[in-house]
């Protein structure tokens, strides 16, 4: 798809489909009303009989019958104006695809909302990267896949001429890339286990690296057993599958670096839960559970492309967990790189062990502080359900941080607290920790079981096991992998890095 802005009149423009975004109850205002004088109120009419008034995701299709340029008109609705954020508008690219699938669209055009000026930027941003998301379709492994017809969407406003036009078009190229990323994540999520498997991931890893000029290094069995990383080797026992050991690193410029970020992913290619077998529906969606390490590896390539004054180390432990006569066991107990000893309890608590050598990993590279991303606990889908993302810190700050982030980048994240009577559970008779808890409040569990492995080193941990996966398509997601994270990082590696730590002007 060629993404472009125009100045054109919207009435003239000569597209399949052009879009345009209402807020409720403003059908009277532009860009609504400039096409709806062109067709004498017909459409305002329309929309108040079929009951059309501007509510969120509410949507009306017209066939304007040769009076516009256009094919036919989408309405999209973006509820209350007070309530619009400029993340928002990747719902209207998504829509406008949606649609434009409908009436086989080759050209499309998207009127640009009435928003504040300072707005601007970032909802062109969101508009080209809704539109990247609306495209995504897995059929990787389809006889039929029907590719998406639509050649050319155009972001349409008469502010967009002059130098005015270059900034905009840089914005739209900006999006392009961020859901280009998000839809690579939600590939190697979707990707079955018996294809994504460690090694995979590990090429895609290098592959990226490649195309964008980031240094990595792929370590193997034997190398992480060398390294000391006892916990995520024991993981990887049963598999049949060779473990990966992803590192990816981004450097900027000599004497550039204002911070050095680490990015942890968890990447169980399979969760199978081990000897501590899980039952067979639990078990139909965990080819999912690499989807940390897929936002890491794809947010990489983006930020690769930014060029930020910011060191990153990605980092991802990947491996299968699965029962075999070589499989970890119940009550056996392993020491990783940091010398702390776990006493496995259940095996399908396995994340945070792959996790902690990962963790601790980047630790002792020295990095300022470390963001890990994981598929960790049902109990985080039952305590914030399947649109939220849990994040625990110990850290303030650091939180503040990235809470800011994901909400420029329209991901939902909400803080749990790190209870500290629920890190003594964590106690165990034999080692210096086992690796399950009491068994209420797991996610929270699971993130005090990982917080002694980052040692001072500053650490955020994202349990993404709600929105990772979807059985239904909700917001800009289709049904399956979201690439949840992905928005995220790169907003807060590219911007509030910067931002937060760059000399004050
Ligand atoms: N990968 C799962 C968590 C998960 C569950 C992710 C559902 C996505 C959807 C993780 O490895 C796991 O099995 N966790 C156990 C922990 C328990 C054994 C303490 C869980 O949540 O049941
Ligand atoms: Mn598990
Ligand atoms: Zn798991």
């Amino acid at each position: 798809m060629k993404l472009d802005v125009s100045s054109s009149q919207l009435s003239h423009l000569e597209v399949d489909l052009l879009a345009i975004p209402v807020f409720q109850g403003k059908l009277d205002e532009a860009p609504l009303r400039d096409i709806d004088e062109a067709l004498n109120g017909r459409l305002a009419k329309l929309a108040e009989l079929e009951g059309f008034e501007g509510k969120e995701e509410q949507v009306l299709v017209y066939n304007p019958d040769g009076k516009l340029g256009a094919g036919r008109v989408l309405l999209y609705g973006l509820g209350p104006r007070a309530d619009f954020v400029p993340p928002d508008a990747r719902l209207i690219g998504t829509a406008a695809i949606r649609a434009g699938r409908g009436c086989k669209a080759k050209s499309m055009g998207v009127a640009f909302p009435r928003v504040a000026k300072g707005r601007t930027d970032a909802v062109l941003e969101g508009l080209a990267c809704g539109l990247v998301l609306g495209l995504y379709s897995f059929d990787t492994y389809k006889k039929d896949s029907k590719p998406s017809l639509l050649e050319e969407a155009l972001i349409v406003s008469r502010d967009f001429t002059g130098a005015r036009r270059r900034t905009a078009k840089a914005r739209l190229d900006w999006g392009e890339k961020v859901g280009a990323a998000v839809n690579r994540a939600r590939d190697l999520v979707n990707g079955p286990a018996n294809d994504v498997t460690p090694e995979h991931l590990a090429q895609v890893a290098v592959d990226v690296a490649k195309e964008h000029g980031l240094k990595v290094k792929i370590r193997n069995r034997a190398e992480c057993e060398k390294l000391g990383m006892g916990l995520f080797t024991a993981v990887a026992q049963g598999a049949s599958h060779e473990p990966r050991f992803i590192h990816l690193r981004y450097e900027p410029a000599k004497g550039k670096a204002l911070r050095t970020v680490a990015l942890v992913g968890k990447g169980v290619t399979f969760d199978s839960g081990g000897l501590s077998l899980k039952p067979p529906k639990s078990m139909e969606e965990m080819k999912c559970d690499m989807s940390g390490g897929a936002a890491v590896i794809s947010a990489m390539a983006v930020i690769a492309q930014a060029k930020p004054p910011v060191r990153v180390h990605a980092v991802c432990a990947a491996t299968e967990n699965m029962p075999s006569g070589h499989a970890y066991r119940p009550g056996d107990v392993f020491k990783g790189m940091s010398g702390r000893s776990v006493e496995v309890l259940n095996t399908d608590a396995e994340g945070r062990l792959t996790l902690a050598d990962a963790i601790h990993f980047v630790a002792k590279e020295g990095v300022d502080e470390i963001i890990e991303l994981s598929t960790l606990t049902g109990a985080c889908i039952v305590a914030l359900g399947k649109y939220t993302v849990a994040a625990m810190s110990k850290q303030d700050d650091l939180v503040k941080r990235v809470l800011g982030a994901a909400d420029k980048a329209g991901e939902d994240i909400w803080r749990l607290p790190l209870t500290p009577r629920i890190a003594k559970e964590l106690k165990s008779e034999v080692a210096d920790c086992k690796n399950i808890g009491g068994g209420y409040g797991g996610a929270i569990s699971a993130g005090h079981f990982l917080v002694p492995f980052a040692g001072e080193t500053p650490f955020l941990h994202l349990d993404i096991a709600g929105p990772a996966f979807s059985d239904t398509a909700w917001g800009v997601n289709p049904k399956g992998g979201t690439g949840i994270g992905v928005q995220t990082l790169v907003e807060y590696v590219t911007r509030t890095v910067p931002e937060k730590f760059g000399k004050k002007k």
